[in-house]
This record gives structure tokens, sequence and C-alpha cells, in this order.
């Protein structure tokens, strides 16, 4: 592999580096969370993000093909050459006007990163590429992973795709929309529903992939966020390689924020941009550990020595209590996210922010991204509701630039879409009311009519009017 690339210890007092050879998910020697690091003296970055307008041309490559390693340069812990693609990173940012308007920016500023059009239909696959791509070099035959749903479908995709790998996922028992489960049952994972939510299931698959050897690709895997960096990278490139001012993002378990913290910073210290984005990660209300950390707590990451003491009083507090994360958004409802500490390493870079938003105001903001757009499922338009947040509460200026990262695809939970907006009493009480939603306002009701031509017509017409 790359002798220039290493993996590093986050926490300054330990430092520890190690081979990018070795398979890792957090620090031998003190157990923090790891980092992929390049002695970019040894290397040749580019030197401006137009180095990379180039490879624009070379689409019959399929590594320059994909969304993420025609940024390869940025990302260099092995040869191109050995890089795997399945044509991930297709996706669009799309500058929205009706969406702009709900959230109270001024026409022209309210960008939507469409993550959801990846080949799994969420911005997972940007980080398993990168994950399959490491574990074919250190020589894996098996890949586990604990997930919402997206991970699993992800991983289940790659391993389908490339043949070699097996993927065995670990879900919460319910806990998972139907699109998801169904595409790790078609890519044909080994699928094991634990008795338990996604913070159990995630307690267990690092338990058990110790124990057998299995390489896991949660975003505890470094390598991971690697690939996810390059979702900030295709939005400066949709920008013309201008910085926004602010990027918003669902935060579940925190390994986006961390990535976009990390892609940035390096960013700037290779002298490819001038200025750093601010960021605003947003918590589902029922889901809301960083948010009260960081927002209520006053949890900083200090220069790496966050107070580990509150933190662990918290989760203690947490698990006396016997509080579990719950929200309709159920790819973010996590209570302990395994990427803390780097979220709040890239909170401090960047200047973030992060809020919360209820169920209610998550699909409302659902509603309005699907009635402007290609729409998303609910955890993705946790940030569209964080940016109206932050909007009234006047942090965020109606005239600044504002990407909201739209992280999965509408067609994946489309039980929420469906008691959103069908006007059945029934599915609205049994999926929504029960998690405090009382209203749907922007629901567009389908109409009960006749089998019969003429009232199909006056159906029609009433509605023309
Ligand atoms: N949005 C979607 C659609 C997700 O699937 C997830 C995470 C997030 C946001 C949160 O991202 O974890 O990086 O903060 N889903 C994981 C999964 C946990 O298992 O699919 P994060």
């Amino acid at each position: 592999m790359s002798p220039t690339a290493f993996q590093k210890c986050i926490d300054p007092q330990c430092g520890a580096t190690y081979s990018v050879d070795e398979i890792l998910v957090a620090c031998p020697r003190c157990g923090n969370l790891l980092d992929v690091q390049y002695d970019w003296e040894k290397m040749s970055p580019p030197k401006n993000l137009s180095h990379f307008e180039q490879y624009w041309s070379q689409r019959n490559i399929p590594q320059r093909f994909s969304g993420v390693w025609r940024f390869h340069e940025l990302l260099p812990f092995t040869e191109l050459e050995n890089c795997l693609t399945v044509g991930e990173g297709q996706t669009i940012l799309r500058e929205s006007e009706g969406v702009a308007r709900f959230t109270g920016m001024k026409s022209g500023n309210l960008f939507l990163q469409y993550e959801g059009m990846n080949p799994s239909g969420s911005f997972k696959d940007n980080g398993m590429v990168a994950a399959t791509t490491h574990a074919k070099l250190v020589g894996a035959k098996s890949a586990a992973c604990a997930s919402t749903g997206n991970t699993s479908a992800s991983l289940a995709l790659y391993c389908s795709c490339i043949g070699w790998m097996k993927a065995i996922i670990f879900i919460g028992s319910g806990k998972i929309a139907y699109g998801k489960l169904s595409q790790a049952l078609d890519y044909g994972a080994m699928t094991l529903q634990i008795h338990g939510d996604f913070d159990d299931a995630m307690a267990r698959v690092k338990e058990v992939s110790k124990e057998l050897g299995i390489y896991l690709v949660n975003s505890v895997n470094p390598f991971r966020l690697e690939g996810q960096k390059t979702i900030m990278f295709r939005i400066l490139e949709a920008l013309r390689w201008n910085v926004p001012d602010w990027i918003v993002v669902p935060g579940g378990n925190l390994g986006n924020s961390s990535a976009f913290g990390k892609a940035f910073h390096e960013l700037k210290m290779l002298g490819l941009i001038s200025k750093i984005p601010r960021l605003a990660v947003i918590n589902a209300a029922g889901a809301d550990t960083l948010y009260r950390l960081y927002e209520q707590e006053g949890i900083r990451w200090n220069g790496g020595s966050p107070d580990r003491t509150r933190i662990n009083a918290f989760f203690e507090q947490m698990n006396r209590e016997n509080r579990h994360a719950s929200t309709i958004a159920s790819a973010i409802e996590i209570n302990r996210p395994v990427n803390l500490e780097k979220c709040l390493r890239a909170l401090e870079w960047c200047d973030g922010v992060v809020r919360q938003v209820t169920d209610q105001q998550i699909l409302d903001a659902k509603a309005q991204v699907g009635a402007c757009g290609f729409g998303c499922e609910p955890a993705s338009a946790a940030s569209v509701a964080g940016t109206k947040v932050l909007r009234e509460e006047g942090i965020i200026q109606p005239d600044e630039r504002v990407v909201c990262v739209l992280t999965g695809h509408q067609l994946k939970d489309p039980t929420a879409t469906v008691a959103y907006h069908s006007g059945d009493k029934q599915k609205f009480e049994e999926t929504l009311a029960v998690r405090g939603v009382t209203q749907a306002e922007y629901a567009n009701h389908p109409l009960q009519v006749e089998n019969d031509v003429d009232d199909i017509i006056a159906a029609i017409r009433e509605i023309d009017n």
C-alpha cells in the first residue's frame, strides 16, 4: 500500500501511528478512534482544485468516472489501479427555489446535495467503496456492520457486485425501513435481526467481528470516512470550487460530519481553499446525544482533550434511565454515536453548531423537499428542518450560501411518506401520531374515486379549480 499513508490515533496525547496494512477500528494503545493520515510533504498534492477538471474527460476509466476516485490525490491510501468501483458518486447539487422559500433563505442561496443517487441509494457508497478497497488490500473474506439500514444496503450491494466477500449485517429488530431491508435481502447478505436497537447491534457487531476476525465496515473504520470526504469535494466542484458558507447534515453515528470536517481541514492545510464553511449537524429530537453534549453541556473537542469524565457520566445516566433513541427518521435513531469525538473535532475545525428537530419538523421539511425536487428519506430532511431553525434563530443569514446534504433516497422509507400524505387515519395514528406528529400541513392526499369515467373527470375538474 502507499508508503506515505498511515493510521493515527486522533488523541493528540497518544498520537500512536500504525500501518495502513493493519485492520484496526480503534487505537490498540488507548482505544480512541483512528484517522487515515498522509505524509503530504513526500507527495505532490494538487496545487489547485481545478486540477481535478482534467479527469472529466477520462470517464472511460472506471476510477475516473467514480465520484470518489476522481479525487484520488486527496485520499491516496493506495494506488489508483487498486481502487474498486461500482460507479458511485454520480450525485447532483441542485439549487432549490422552493426549499429556499420554506427555510427563509434568499432565492438562489439554498442548495441540495442529492446523495440518494448513489448505487445503493444513500451516501454510504462513498465510504463503502473505500472500505471495500481496503478490505481487498488486507485480504478480508467477510465484512460486517451494524446498521439502521443504509450501511447494510451499501455493504450488501458492494459484496454482491465484487463477489469475493461475504456481507454479514446486524440490524435492530423492527428498526429498519422496508426499502433498506429489502435491499440487503435481495443482494444476498447474511442478515441478523438482533433483539435490540441500533446501539445494541453496534456493540454486538464489534464484539463478534473481533472474535471471528471479520472486517468491520461501520464508520469506526477510518477508511470509510476517507471516501465520505469526497461528498464535500463534489459540492465544491458543483459550485465551481467556491466554498459555501454552511454545510448542513443530519447526525446519527456522526461519520459524515466527521469526514466533512476532515475534508475541509485538509483542503485548508493544503492551501486548496481559503476558508472553511461552517458545519451544522442536525439531530432528531428523539436521538439527540450530540445536541445535549455540545449545546447543553458545552462539551468541546478542546484541542483533543474533551471532558471525558462528563461524557462518560452522560452515558452512564442514559443507561440508568434506560433511555433509547426514538424517531421516525430511523436512519439516525442512534443514542451512542461512535464518532462522537471526531465530530467534536469537526465542529471545532468548522466553527460548528448542533440543533435538534422534531419528527413533525422533519416530515414537513421532507414534504417540501419532495414537492421541490427529487425527494429524500426522513433522516435526510433533518438538514432542511435544521436550516429553517437556524435561519429563524438568525444564526444563518438569508444571503449566505447553504448546502443541505440529502443523505438518502426518497424510496428508502415509503411507510413514512405514505402515512404523511395518504390521509389514511389509521396509518397516520399508527406511524406518526405515536411519535408526536399531529398534522400533515404539506400533505398531498390521493382522491378516492369510483371506477367511472364521468366521476374521474369530475374529480380532476374539481382539483383543477
Ligand atoms: N442519513 C441517512 C440516510 C443515514 O442512513 C445515516 C446513517 C445518517 C444520515 C447519519 O449519518 O451516521 O454519518 O451521522 N445511517 C447509518 C446506517 C447509521 O446504519 O445506515 P452518520
